[in-house]
């Protein structure tokens, strides 16, 4: 009994407290909220902290990610390498799981894929380089290309050119999202007719909702205070993880965000909206995986 009640007191209540007291001393956003310059300064523990905060559950919501966008393996089926895009790649988690899932499919297939090109883009230098060194380790070089990119300009990028998109728990850090949100709807091939248009999978945290109950609650007990805290701790820059408490408290509901994405206005040159295929609830509704489809409007 006591030694429960020590354990909820370190986890929850001195987290609370100490969320609270971090909250006043850092009420406003980094600076660089939005470049990408922030996330330099964590780059080189950002793995670890996220495997720690997340008790190496992020590693699941990517995989499933991966599996809902390329169709379970039905996306690299076709004539010509498929392209896919990775936003805000960070230290390329995902990039390197899209590739493995490449790989393991098409050992699995009786005739040979025709390749893949992945493309991660990401406005911080130091997580790109944490990125490389991963991806190198891992033998992907030959798949995945690492570039600096922002969301909201994708200036090099051709439009109706990548065959998917992902983008993992970095949309919330865009202020300007419709405009993130149309030019990621320019870059991707559209749906039109019988062709099929490219899929794209975002992920992302909210504060769960009334409807998950108890476990709701602690994940949103977790999301508010225990991370923020334990993040400041493991990483040294408390600012940027008061920050991501209150971004998550800050960004819309999932209802919300599927209905921006579904009536985007992106100007004269860019008609078109997503389509949202399916909103999936994962970690008692604290992380959303969106998919959608660009369409022309
Ligand atoms: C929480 S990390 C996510 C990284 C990675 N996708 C993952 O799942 O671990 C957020 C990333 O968003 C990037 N970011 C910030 N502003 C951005 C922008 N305007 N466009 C694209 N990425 C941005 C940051 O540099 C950072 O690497």
């Amino acid at each position: 009994m006591v030694s429960t009640l020590s354990i909820f007191t370190t986890v929850f209540l001195v987290p609370v407290l100490a969320s609270f007291i971090l909250n006043i001393i850092f009420q406003k956003p980094p600076a660089d909220h939005g470049k990408g310059t922030m996330f330099d300064l964590i780059a080189s523990r950002y793995d670890f902290i996220n495997r720690a905060l997340a008790l190496n559950l992020d590693i699941g919501w990517r995989k499933v990610m991966v599996k809902e966008v390329t169709s379970d393996g039905n996306l690299f089926l076709g004539t010509e390498p498929v392209r896919v895009l990775d936003l805000a790649t960070g230290t390329a988690d995902v990039a390197i799981l899209m590739a493995k899932e490449y790989n393991q499919k098409n050992s699995e297939h009786i005739s040979k894929f025709q390749n893949i090109d992945i493309l991660g883009v990401d406005p911080s230098a130091n997580m790109i380089s944490v990125g490389r060194e991963k991806v190198k380790k891992e033998n992907l070089t030959d798949k995945i290309t690492l570039d600096l990119g922002d969301a909201r300009n994708l200036k090099d990028l051709e439009s109706d050119f990548f065959h998917a998109a992902t983008m993992s728990f970095g949309i919330r850090n865009v202020p300007e999202k419709q405009q993130a949100l149309c030019e990621i709807h320019r870059v991707l091939k559209k749906e039109e007719g019988d062709v099929k248009g490219a899929k794209f999978g975002i992920l992302e945290f909210s504060e769960p909702g009334d409807d998950f109950g108890i476990m709701g609650m602690g994940a949103r007990l977790f999301i508010r205070h225990v991370v923020p805290v334990f993040g400041a701790l493991l990483s040294g820059a408390p600012r940027e993880y008061m920050h991501l408490q209150n971004s998550i408290a800050d960004f819309p509901s999932p209802k919300e965000f599927a209905n921006l994405m579904e009536t985007l206005q992106c100007g004269d040159k860019n008609t078109g909206t997503f389509r949202v295929d399916d909103v999936i609830q994962l970690n008692f509704g604290s992380v959303q995986l969106y998919l959608a489809t660009p369409i022309y409007t």
